[in-house]
């Protein structure tokens, strides 16, 4: 753990079989409960809240200060489900300083990034391993699990970014990626903007 004023170089260790860094400082764990209306199939949530509020994501971070110049770096879990057609998924977010960018480096599983500007430019990227997504700044990101099994992906960006989940809390993203006819489908989401 680095406390701002000792800073010194580290290092870390990614175990890609059991998905985790193995020396994180942080480990956020996200549930469906979570997720609140940012499902389109509101049925399907109800009834899987009812049974068992699951574990959708887990996120392993290292930190650092967290001001201009550093970098935070870590891995994010999404594990496979669907709620209705509907992938598990983050939630998503723009960053508080919005024109911060990040890098997201797929390393097991098979997802899609969704993107998307203020201004209404939308962006999906497939994310396989070994394969980046570079992410601009002023552009929300989510990750989506396409597979059957953990999407993990090490993500990179500006330790002074912060993150903006009340846009997307309140508007949702403008597409949706779904499983349709056995595949995944892109799809505009009948919930942006309500
Ligand atoms: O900053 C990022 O983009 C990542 O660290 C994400 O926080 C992580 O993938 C989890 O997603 P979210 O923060 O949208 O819940
Ligand atoms: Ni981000």
């Amino acid at each position: 753990m680095n406390d701002g004023l000792t800073i010194r170089p580290f290092t870390f260790s990614i175990d890609l079989e059991n998905c985790r860094i193995t020396d994180a400082d942080n480990h956020i764990k996200r549930n469906l409960a979570d997720m609140k209306n940012q499902y389109f199939y509101k049925e399907a949530y109800d009834k899987m809240m009812k049974e068992d509020n699951a574990l959708l994501y887990e996120v392993y971070e290292k930190l650092v200060p967290e001001k201009s110049g550093e970098l935070i770096q870590g891995l994010s879990i999404v594990h496979p489900g669907k709620v209705g057609k509907e992938y598990f998924m983050t939630k998503g977010h723009f960053h508080s300083i919005i024109d911060t960018a990040e890098l997201y480096l797929c390393l097991k599983g098979k997802g899609m990034m969704v993107m998307e500007t203020p201004e209404g430019e939308w962006a999906i990227e497939e994310m396989i391993p070994n394969k980046a997504v570079y992410v601009p700044g002023k552009w929300a990101h989510r990750s989506v699990n396409i597979s059957d099994t953990d999407l993990v992906t090490l993500f990179i960006y500006p330790a002074d970014a912060g993150h903006d989940y009340g846009t997307i809390k309140e508007k949702s993203f403008r597409k949706i990626v779904i499983e349709e006819n056995g595949k995944p489908a892109i799809m505009d989401n009948p919930m942006w903007n309500l």
